[in-house]
C-alpha cells in the first residue's frame, strides 16, 4: 500500500448527476494520485456506476453538474464529444460489470483487441497481433496464439473478462475504471481477477478506481475506499482506517456485513434504500441509522475530517452528526 502523496491524476469535484427529479448523486468529490487505486464501495444503487460512466461522458439523458480535472487532460466533463474519443481507450479505460456483453459476439477476441491496438497505437497488423498475443499472455489466457481465433461465447465468463482486461489496458491508460468486473464470475475466479487486475494496473504505473460492492476485498486490494451511500460520499480514506478506525454508522454496518459473511447469508445491511421520491433532506442514511439524532433527518451533515489528535490521517473525512 502506498504512503506517499503524489500528484493527483483527477480531481473531481462536487458531481452531481440528476435524472428528472432524482438526485442520482449528490456533489460527490474525491481525488486520485497518481498510481493510486481507490475503492468506490456501497450496496446497489449507491451511484457507483454512475460516478464511472459519467467519467467517460457515457451516460444518457441526465443532467451532469460539476468538474473532473484529469492531469493533462481538462476537464473530462467539459471536453467536446471529439476530445474524449482521443481520451477514451488511450489514457482513460473502463472495463464493464459484463464481459460477455461488452464484447462484440460477431468478432473473434483476437480481432478486437487487434483493432484497439491499430486504431488507438497505429501499429501495423503484424506489430499489433504480436502485442496482442503478448498481452494476451501478460492477463494469463492459455494458448494465447490459438484463443485469438476464439469468438467471445467459445470462453468462460472468466477469460472473457481477461480479454475485456486486455482491451482496456492496450494501451497503457493512465487511468482504468473497473466498474464491479468480477461480480458475473464464479466466486473462486474473483479474487483471481481483482488481483490480475491491480497488479497489471501498478505494473504499468496507471490509477484505477475499482467499484466494489465489497468492503474487505477493498481494503485488502486499494489504497483508498470511498464509501456511498444514496448518491452522496458519508466517508473515505486510506484503506485500514476505513476499516479500523471508520466514523460513519453505515461503513460500521457494511463491514458487520463482511464480517458475517460465511456464518449467514447476508450481503448488505439492513433495510433499504429509500427510493429518491422520499429521501429525507437531511441525512440520506437516517430511515436505517440507529444512532439517528432529532436533527438528522432535517439537517444534511457536512464531511468532516476524522482526525482525531496530531497523529489521525489527513484524508480520512466522514459526514455524520453522530459518529462511532
Ligand atoms: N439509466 C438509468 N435511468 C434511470 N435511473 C438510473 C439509470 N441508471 C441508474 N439509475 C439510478 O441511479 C441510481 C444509481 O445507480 P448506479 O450508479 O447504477 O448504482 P450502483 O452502481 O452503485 O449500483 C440508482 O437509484 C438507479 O436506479
Ligand atoms: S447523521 Fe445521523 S442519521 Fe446520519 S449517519 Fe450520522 S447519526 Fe446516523
Ligand atoms: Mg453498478
Amino acid at each position: 500500500m502506498k504512503d506517499m502523496v503524489t500528484q493527483p491524476i483527477l480531481s473531481l469535484r462536487d458531481l452531481s448527476v440528476h435524472r428528472g427529479a432524482a438526485k442520482i448523486l449528490d456533489r460527490v468529490t474525491l481525488s486520485l494520485a497518481e498510481g493510486e487505486t481507490l475503492a468506490l464501495v456501497g450496496e446497489s444503487g449507491a451511484g457507483k456506476s454512475t460516478i464511472a460512466t459519467a467519467l467517460m461522458r457515457l451516460l444518457d439523458g441526465a443532467k451532469v453538474e460539476g468538474s473532473a480535472e484529469m492531469t493533462g487532460a481538462g476537464d473530462l466533463l467539459a471536453l467536446s464529444e471529439r476530445q474524449m474519443v482521443k481520451l477514451r481507450g488511450r489514457r482513460l479505460s473502463m472495463i464493464f460489470q459484463d464481459a460477455g456483453s461488452a464484447l462484440n459476439p460477431s468478432y473473434t477476441v483476437g480481432r478486437q483487441l487487434i483493432t484497439v491496438l491499430r486504431r488507438n497505437l497505429g501499429l501495423s497488423k503484424a506489430e499489433a497481433r504480436s502485442r496482442a498475443i503478448e498481452l494476451f499472455t501478460s492477463v494469463g489466457i492459455n494458448d494465447p496464439e490459438g484463443r485469438m481465433s476464439a469468438y467471445p461465447h467459445q470462453l468462460s465468463g472468466g477469460m472473457q473478462q481477461r480479454v475485456m482486461v486486455a482491451i482496456a489496458l492496450a494501451c497503457n491508460p493512465d487511468l482504468l475504471l473497473a466498474d464491479e468486473p468480477t461480480s458475473a464470475l464464479d466466486v473462486t475466479i474473483q479474487a483471481q481477477i481483482v488481483r490480475l487486475i491491480l497488479a497489471q494496473t501498478k505494473s504499468r504505473g496507471a490509477s484505477c478506481i475499482f467499484v466494489l460492492h465489497d468492503l474487505a476485498l477493498a481494503s485488502q486490494s486499494c489504497d483508498r475506499i470511498v464509501v456511498l451511500y444514496a448518491g452522496q460520499v458519508v466517508e473515505a480514506g486510506p484503506s485500514r482506517d476505513i476499516l479500523e478506525r471508520h466514523r460513519h454508522p453505515y461503513t460500521k454496518q457494511l463491514k458487520s456485513c463482511v464480517l458475517e459473511i460465511g456464518t449467514k447469508d447476508i450481503t448488505a445491511p439492513e433495510g433499504t434504500v429509500p427510493p429518491h421520491s422520499e429521501m429525507p433532506v437531511g441525512c440520506r442514511f437516517a430511515t436505517r441509522c440507529p444512532r439517528a439524532l432529532p436533527r438528522c433527518a432535517g439537517e444534511a451533515p457536512p464531511l468532516q475530517p476524522a482526525r482525531a489528535g496530531a497523529d489521525g490521517p489527513l484524508d480520512h473525512h466522514f459526514a455524520c452528526w453522530n459518529p462511532e
